[in-house]
Formats: C-alpha cells, structure tokens, sequence
C-alpha cells in the first residue's frame, strides 16, 4: 500500500524551534563575554584595558536588563509564551554582566582600596547610582529561581518590580558620567520609559 506523504509527516516528530530557542539565546548572551575574555588575553583591549573592560562590561550590563525588560511586553504583543522562557536566564545575564563590571571596579581599578572606593563615591556621585542599581539587582537575582517565586508569592512580583527602579539608576549612572555623547544613554532612558508606561498603562487596564 502506498504511504501518502501526510501520513509519513503525521509519523515524524514535528520540529519544536523553541527547544533551540533557549540554548541559542544563551549562547548568543554569553558570547560578547568569551570574546572579551580572548581579546584580554590576546592584549587586544587598548591602550587601558580596565577602562575597556568596564565600559564594555557596562554596557552589556544594560543591554541585557533592558532585552530582559522587553520580554514581557513582548508575549503581549505576539500573544505568544515564548518570551516568557527567556525572562530569567537575561535577567540573570543582566546580573552577571553587572558583577563583572563592578568587579572589574573594585578589584582591577580601586584594587580593593575601600579609602579610595569611599573618596570615589564622593567625587564621582554617578557612582552612588551605580551603587543602587547593582544592590537593587543583587536580591532580584537571588529570588529569581522557582523555589523562590513560591516562597515570596505575591511579594515577588512587588520585589521584581524594583527591576525598573535599578533601570532608571543604572541610566542616571549612565547619563551622568557620559561627558558630551549622550545619544546612547538617552536612547536607553527612552526604551525605559516606554517600556515602564506599557507596562503601566497594561497592569491599570
Ligand atoms: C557598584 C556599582 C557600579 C560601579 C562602581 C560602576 C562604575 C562605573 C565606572 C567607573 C564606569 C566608567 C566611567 C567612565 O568611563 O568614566 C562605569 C560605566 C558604566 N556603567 Fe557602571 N558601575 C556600577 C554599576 C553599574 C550597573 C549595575 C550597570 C548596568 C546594569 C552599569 C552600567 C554602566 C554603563 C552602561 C557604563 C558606561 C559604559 C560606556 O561608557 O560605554 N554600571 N560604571
């Protein structure tokens, strides 16, 4: 008996894209850090690697905090779960990214000098935003697993809210210390505010 095309597709197993979302996303997160790391060892980071580092690290930082911002209105949009999946692991890149450049700060700049690190947050208070940003994302991180969001409950969601808070810092911090070029930091704010008004103007409806 001849087997109809159909039928042999009804027998394969259909191709699951989104098996191969995660795992690509991933490795799309975690590559501009593999290349940092090759081009730090290749001495390729200019003429003042730990300045390099810190603003690539910082940049990466917000990138990833605003994308992890982006997914929920996203599943809004496409009235689909799949943004959904990657909400944490670029949460959790937002987080890593960060801990490199404020490890980069205190080890590589300030070499640990917590005098030179208080004399710094007075002279240079775009730090202190900084500051706040990072001490807002250090318990959101921690809270990010399952185990957690059944804990907290509905004290989760009120807690993972202060990921807008730690944004706007991290953008402060950014604007303040971006002498003269203020394109990028600005069009940082303006996703931010979009993003926050949406998300607002959804959770009031
Ligand atoms: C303890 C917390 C922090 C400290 C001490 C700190 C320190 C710094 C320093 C020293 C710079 C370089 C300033 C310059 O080029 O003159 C910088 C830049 C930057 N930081 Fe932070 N930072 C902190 C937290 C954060 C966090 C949490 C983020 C993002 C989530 C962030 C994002 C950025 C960005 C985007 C830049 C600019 C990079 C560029 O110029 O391309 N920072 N930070």
């Amino acid at each position: 008996m001849a087997v109809t095309d159909e039928a042999v597709r009804a027998r394969l197993p259909r191709f699951r894209w989104q098996l191969l979302l995660k795992p690509s996303v991933f490795i799309a997160a975690l590559l501009p850090f593999l290349l940092l790391v090759q081009s730090l060892l290749a001495g390729q980071l200019g003429p003042n690697p730990i300045d390099t580092l810190t603003d690539q690290t910082g940049t990466l930082a917000i990138r990833m905090l605003l994308i992890s911002l982006m997914l929920t209105p996203l599943r809004w949009i496409l009235k689909d779960t799949w943004p959904i999946q990657l909400r944490r692991m670029m949460g959790l890149f937002a987080f890593f990214y960060a801990s490199l450049h404020v490890t980069t700060y205190f080890a590589l700049d300030q070499q640990f000098d917590l005098a030179a690190v208080w004399a710094d947050l007075s002279e240079r208070p775009y730090i202190v935003a900084g500051t706040i940003a990072f001490l807002i994302m250090v318990p959101l991180a921690i809270t990010s697993n399952k185990r957690m969001v059944r804990r907290l409950g509905k004290r989760w969601m009120s807690l993972h809210r202060g990921v807008y808070i730690a944004g706007l810092a991290v953008v402060v911090h950014y604007v303040w210390l971006a002498k003269g070029d203020l394109i990028e930091p600005i069009v940082y704010l303006a996703l931010l505010i979009v993003l926050f008004s949406y998300r607002l103007v959804k959770t009031l409806r």
